[in-house]
């Protein structure tokens, strides 16, 4: 059973979805790794901040109750992720501040505006080609915008030496893709540290 809600978290969707949607909203550990992440960002009222795979809501709604007068989206191609983001908005009283895309990282290409912060938590493993997630992430950046990857390593899975090496495909991703400025740092909580690993587009970057 629990192998089969794992196998939810890349495209949770119908019963065992809604599961992997409640689980990643409830364990502690998760909503600590999201809250940090939103913090890393330091936004500001009105920062303009997308999160690609936002899951059950969690760091959209932190986001929302800095950002009052920016834009706050969230992307995610699970529809069942998308209602459980919504619900947790309107619980917490700032659905109005946040728009939700039901749809890929291919969404980003005919996406009307950009942004000065846009991250994501534990979906970059999910991603064939992370040369491309990045490279759709950089054309939506405004010139000096940060990128934030949070990855949690699972030992139990992945085995030892495989969060190092998710890094390093990261970093070199980000480069490829023409960020600048490439560090990371660690997220102290859960069993194991999550990775933040931080990219900024340059001012004169050409896509
Ligand atoms: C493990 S969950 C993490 C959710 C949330 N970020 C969190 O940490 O609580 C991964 C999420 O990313 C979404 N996802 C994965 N790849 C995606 C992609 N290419 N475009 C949009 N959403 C994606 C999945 O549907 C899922 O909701």
């Amino acid at each position: 059973m629990k192998s089969k809600i794992v196998a939810q978290f890349r495209h949770p969707s119908g019963l065992l979805g809604a599961l992997a949607g409640r689980i990643m909203a409830a364990r502690r550990s998760n909503r600590f790794r999201n809250d940090r992440t939103v913090d890393l960002m330091a936004l500001s009222p009105n920062s303009r901040v997308l999160e690609v795979g936002c899951g059950p809501g969690l760091a959209l709604a932190r986001c929302a109750s800095v950002v009052t007068s920016g834009r706050v989206v969230g992307l995610d191609h699970s529809d069942v992720m998308i209602r459980q983001a919504r619900n947790r908005l309107m619980k917490q009283g700032v659905a109005d501040r946040v728009t939700l895309i039901e749809g890929g990282i291919d969404r980003l290409a005919d996406w009307p505006d950009t942004f000065d912060r846009i991250f994501s938590l534990n979906v970059i493993q999910f991603q064939s080609g992370k040369p491309g997630f990045f490279g759709a992430v950089i054309d939506a950046l405004v010139p000096g915008g940060l990128c934030l990857t949070t990855y949690q390593p699972r030992l139990d899975a992945d085995g030892p030496g495989a969060a190092q090496r998710m890094i390093a495909s990261i970093e070199d991703a980000l480069h490829a893709v023409g960020f600048e400025n490439v560090t990371e740092t660690e997220i102290i909580g859960g069993a194991t540290p999550a990775i933040c690993v931080f990219g900024q587009k340059s001012d004169t970057h050409r896509s």
